[in-house]
């Protein structure tokens, strides 16, 4: 078995210089292809559950869905992680079924979409620490606003993050804040805002350093060198997958995701966690329309969700290569939970902030 920390996986990456995939999941079929894919690549894998994706499949079938997945592929280090974890109570719950690490999104409001105070996500984040910590689990936060900065506004995936406008200086996470906040919390990987946005439509243009300013990242990282830095909001809404969805009958207007090397660059710097779901729901979708043009009396679902999963295991496959995981899941021994909470009491895996976060 091999069920692994955020904290740990992300230390590894970091000393290797790679950066991991995060997936969401909602079903057996994302689960199986994405498992798949890690295994034909021999990558570690982070498996991520929103709190739509919770009630969607429910705790219990997810629950024993990822301990069949471990099961299936017991050489594969496997971190599942709470996506956006809105209150204390869904990082305790998700704890409780298995998860052995959890977002605390303190940039809003337990609602979901009203932005927060930094008082505010300092303090319900380091409660979280605090808890998750005590038993092994890791513990990611979020400084900074998801939206687009092209358009000065927030976005609503799903019932989840800002309606309308958004300051600029919301939009960026703060460098100098950042270091604060990751002392004061003792968080053990740090989502930042820099442009991106989730779901397809993040950008009207191929991005440049004025809508998605990676420079952003580079500066938190010289600041803070030790800290795992993660990118939301990171499917590039590839324009083949975009020129396929629309061959079959979808109506995707033409939109511009974050490019593959926007991304390793940030690896360059400091991203060890990268939050992919758009992508993965546009490959099965687009499988799902040309079944369905091209054999228009076919009803058995099967053969609507294996072409889809063949899709999303390619898809899964490339990024796995892209950010450089591929080949690392044999270099990882698995530490226990119990031994991660250990170093923690013993203060091994504080967050180390030295000279380096001083302005240039
Ligand atoms: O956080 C955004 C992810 O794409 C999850 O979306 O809340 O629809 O599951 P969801
Ligand atoms: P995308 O919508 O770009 O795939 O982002 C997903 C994400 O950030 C989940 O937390
Ligand atoms: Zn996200």
């Amino acid at each position: 078995m091999a069920r692994i920390t955020l904290r740990q996986l992300l230390d590894h990456a970091a000393e290797r210089g790679y950066g991991v995939p995060a997936f969401n999941i909602n079903n057996m079929e994302q689960g199986l292809a994405i498992m798949e894919a890690a295994a034909s690549v021999n990558a570690p894998v982070i498996i991520q559950a929103s709190r739509g994706a919770r009630s969607y499949a429910g705790d219990i079938m997810l629950a024993k869905m990822i301990d069949a997945l471990e099961e299936m592929h017991p050489q594969i280090p496997l971190c599942l992680h709470q996506d956006h974890g809105n209150d204390e109570a869904t990082c305790a719950t998700a704890i409780k079924y298995g998860f052995t690490s959890v977002m605390m999104d303190g940039s809003l409001k337990a609602d979901a979409k009203t932005p927060a105070d930094y008082g505010y996500n300092v303090d319900i984040t380091r409660r979280v620490v605090e808890m998750a910590h005590w038993i092994g689990a890791s513990v990611e936060g979020e400084l900074g606003v998801l939206g687009s900065l092209e358009l000065g506004c927030g976005e609503q995936e799903d019932g989840h993050g800002v309606e309308g406008e958004v300051s600029h200086d919301q939009l960026l996470t703060d460098p100098e804040q950042a270091v604060d906040f990751v002392r004061a919390t003792r968080v053990d990987a740090l989502a930042i805002a820099m442009g991106t946005s989730h779901g397809a439509y993040k950008f009207t243009r191929k991005p440049d350093g004025e809508i998605l300013a990676m420079h952003v990242v580079e500066e938190i990282h010289r600041r803070l060198p030790d800290i795992h830095l993660v990118m939301h909001g990171s499917s590039s809404v590839p324009q083949v997958m975009q020129d396929l969805f629309n061959s079959f009958g979808g109506e995707m207007p033409q939109t511009w995701g974050v490019p593959i090397e926007e991304i390793v660059r940030g690896i360059r710097h400091g991203v060890r966690k990268v939050n992919i779901d758009t992508d993965c729901r546009l490959a099965m979708a687009a499988m799902f329309r040309k079944v369905a043009t091209e054999n228009r009396s076919e009803f058995d679902p099967r053969k609507f969700l294996k072409p889809a999963m063949d899709a999303l295991r390619d898809l899964c496959r490339e990024r796995f290569e892209q950010f450089g995981a591929a080949g690392n899941a044999p270099k990882i021994k698995v530490v226990p939970l119990a031994e991660m909470a250990r170093r923690y009491r013993s203060g091994a895996l504080d967050p180390r902030i030295g000279e380096m976060t001083e302005a240039a």
